[in-house]
């Protein structure tokens, strides 16, 4: 379970770079109101919300560390409304820039409520 766990982290990872990469490649283009979603964008977010419902549920049947449920549970709605958001815009050129910023600004939320939050 633990080797399990651990490859899930690190593909966790893998799915933040994705996301948080494809989003600070936009950032010149977002200033020049031609931002797009980019796939990278789509597969990162839906990576992490894979991969963190199977941390989840790898960690409860480990036994070993408790979870924290409330923070499980902001993480995961930060994550559904970046999912809805690259969905919604994924074939819009340009996306709005409120959307675009938003995808950043959540990833890093969540990136914030991961790591500050124990
Ligand atoms: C944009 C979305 C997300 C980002 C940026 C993100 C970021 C992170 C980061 C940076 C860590 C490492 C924290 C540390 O080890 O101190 C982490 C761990 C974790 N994340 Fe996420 N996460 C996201 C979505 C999710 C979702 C949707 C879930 C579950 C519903 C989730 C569940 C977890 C769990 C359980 C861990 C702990 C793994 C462990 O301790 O073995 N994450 N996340």
């Amino acid at each position: 379970m633990e080797i399990l766990r651990t490859i899930l982290l690190i593909l966790h990872f893998v799915g933040l770079a994705s996301l948080l990469g494809g989003f600070l490649v936009q950032v010149k283009a977002i200033g020049a109101g031609r931002g797009t979603v980019v796939p990278a964008m789509v597969h990162g977010a839906l990576t992490q919300l894979v991969t963190g419902l199977l941390l989840v549920a790898t960690i409860q049947m480990g036994d070993l560390d408790e979870l924290n449920n409330a923070k499980i549970a902001v993480k995961l709605v930060i994550a559904a409304v970046i999912t809805v958001l690259v969905f919604v815009y994924r074939k819009k050129a340009p996306a709005p820039s409120w959307a675009l910023w938003s995808i950043g600004a959540l990833t890093v939320a969540n990136i914030a409520v991961a790591v500050a939050w124990r």
